[in-house]
């Protein structure tokens, strides 16, 4: 195999991106660079991401992006071998827009293009970091998603199971929200959490009473509102501990829920006997300390090797889809100006 050098563009849901990997066969895989333009603060007043908004902030900061990335890698197009681009699932908007701009690079510079499923980049990330051989099992937590795959190649992935209704993410930013702590409400619950006794409420872990991977926070999020509206009618508002004994009863949950269903699907997965067992995860959601800490656990008494990527890469980044486009490229995999955005799509 010859060294590879491609740009990846990332822009299906709130983060623009674009990113340069290099990878030199026998070495581990090399970011170059890696930009990242957030839109929290354009989205700040509404209480979550408006696709309207997103799609035109895409439009407006992608070629700055590019820019930006091939500069710091040090680069022009003609160092390149292909460009790498989210092609779904995501906001259409936001897809469309990285998909366009992509397809201008293609055409003005003749390189071939690859169109990356978002998740396929998430679920390929442990190679970029760790160089995990296949088959692996990844669980992908963020405020969109949250799925048990097993990676078994760069195009093929086994669902093993995931949620019903919502993501962890999302039910951290509701709980937030419910609690009146600022978005995202990842970060702010586990800070008040870190505070609270997580066995003052006990709110339910839904679906452990069930068989499989498949999981369910909307009932928690519930649970949550329940629980401060009975502290409401009894004492006419929350105090800063209940707030904080609230938080650590939902992240003890979420952790909790995460942490057996991870038990189960690593069950499964080893019962392949794969060559080098190793567990990972990607997401927002990774980023919590508890939550890791309980899936470490897991693994660490299966004997199974545990990884997390570095925080920015377990968030939206371009990094990880122009790596996903060396891994497929590798397999053949090209595309041509037929390359569609799609709002859905499985892995
Ligand atoms: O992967 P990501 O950046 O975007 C997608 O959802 O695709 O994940 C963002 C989600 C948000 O819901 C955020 O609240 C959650 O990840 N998150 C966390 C933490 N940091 C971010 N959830 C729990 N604990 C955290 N420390
Ligand atoms: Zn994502």
């Amino acid at each position: 195999a010859d060294p590879l050098t491609i740009l990846g563009l990332e822009s299906s849901c709130d983060d623009t991106a674009a990113a340069v990997v290099r990878h030199v066969p026998g070495r581990a895989p090399e970011i170059l660079s890696s930009v990242v333009a957030g839109q929290t603060a354009l989205h700040a007043a509404y209480g979550g991401v408006v696709p309207e908004i997103a799609a035109r902030a895409h439009a407006e900061k992608l070629d700055i992006c590019v820019e930006e990335a091939l500069s710091k890698a040090g680069l022009g197009l003609s160092g390149l071998e292909a460009v790498a681009v989210t092609a779904g699932p995501g906001l259409i908007g936001g897809v469309l827009s990285g998909v366009m701009c992509a397809k201008g690079i293609a055409a003005a510079s003749g390189l071939p293009l690859i169109g990356v499923n978002h998740l396929a980049g998430h679920a390929l990330t442990p190679r970029l970091t760790d160089q995990l051989r296949f088959p692996y099992l990844i669980l992908l937590v963020s405020g969109g998603h949250c799925q048990f795959l097993r990676v078994n190649g760069p195009d093929d992935f086994t669902r093993l199971g995931g949620t019903i209704d919502d993501a962890p993410g999302e039910a951290f930013d509701k709980t937030a929200r419910l609690l009146g702590l600022p978005q995202p409400g990842g970060p702010s619950v586990e800070a008040q959490a870190a505070k609270g006794d997580e066995t003052r409420f006990a709110l339910p872990r839904p679906l452990l009473d069930r068989q499989g991977c498949d999981m369910s926070f909307s009932g928690l999020k519930t649970a949550v509102l329940r629980a401060r509206d009975a502290l409401v009618a009894d004492k006419g508002g929350l105090t800063v501990q209940d707030r904080a004994d609230l938080c650590a009863g939902f992240q003890a949950a979420v952790r909790d829920v995460l942490a057996e269903k991870s038990r189960r699907a690593l069950a499964e997965y080893m019962a392949g006997a794969p060559a080098e067992p190793a567990f990972a995860v990607a997401g927002g959601v990774a980023a919590n300390k508890a939550i890791r800490a309980g899936l470490e656990t897991v693994s660490d008494a299966l004997g199974v090797r545990f990884t997390a990527p570095p925080l920015p890469l377990c968030t939206d980044n371009a990094a990880m889809i122009a790596w996903a486009g060396i891994e497929l490229f590798r397999l053949g995999r090209r595309d041509d100006m037929t390359l569609a955005a799609r709002p859905r799509w499985p892995l």
